[in-house]
């Protein structure tokens, strides 16, 4: 009788540490995914800032204003025309995609010198951070 609660209490202290381990590892597992969205969460952030900041020393705004038209269309009108029409801002400001926000040809001529002047400069990351700050508007 001794003999089998000895074995009993082993096998308890088995039982109850394999789900220590467990837990450990259930937590490890919600730790590291924690941690994967705080540093996405960061990641966009970042580039919503760089975006903004861009966006204001790239002179966009003196022709792009949220919610008003000034000289090119507010950045509200050209994300819901990209929405509509599944555009790619990235792309247009390539210089791979053609206007489909205003494509009045003297309209199109002035951003066009934008881009051909400075924006075709700007990397990629740089590019994709003006189109995430532009949908956070
Ligand atoms: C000198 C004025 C001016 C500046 C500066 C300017 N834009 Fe424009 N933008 C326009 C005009 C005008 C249009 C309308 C013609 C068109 O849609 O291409 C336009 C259109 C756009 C469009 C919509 C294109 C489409 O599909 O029709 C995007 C996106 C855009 N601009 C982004 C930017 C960004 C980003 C910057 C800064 C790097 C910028 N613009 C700077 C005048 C400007």
């Amino acid at each position: 009788m001794k003999k089998v609660l000895l074995l009993f209490t082993v096998f308890a202290l088995f039982l109850t540490s394999c789900g220590d381990s467990k837990k450990e590892e259930v937590k490890k597992e919600v730790k590291k995914a924690v941690e994967e969205v705080k540093s996405d969460a960061t990641i966009a952030v970042d580039q919503l800032t760089l975006g903004e900041k861009l966006f204001t020393e790239k002179t966009c705004t003196s022709c792009h204003q949220v919610d008003a038209k000034v000289v090119g269309p507010s950045i509200k009108d050209i994300i819901k025309i990209y929405d509509e029409k599944n555009g790619n801002i990235v792309q247009f400001l390539k210089g791979n995609a053609p206007a489909i926000v205003d494509t009045d040809p003297g309209q199109v001529a002035i951003m066009k010198a934008n881009l051909d002047g400075f924006v075709k400069d700007l990397s990629g990351d740089q590019l994709q951070a003006l189109a995430a700050y532009m949908r956070s508007k």
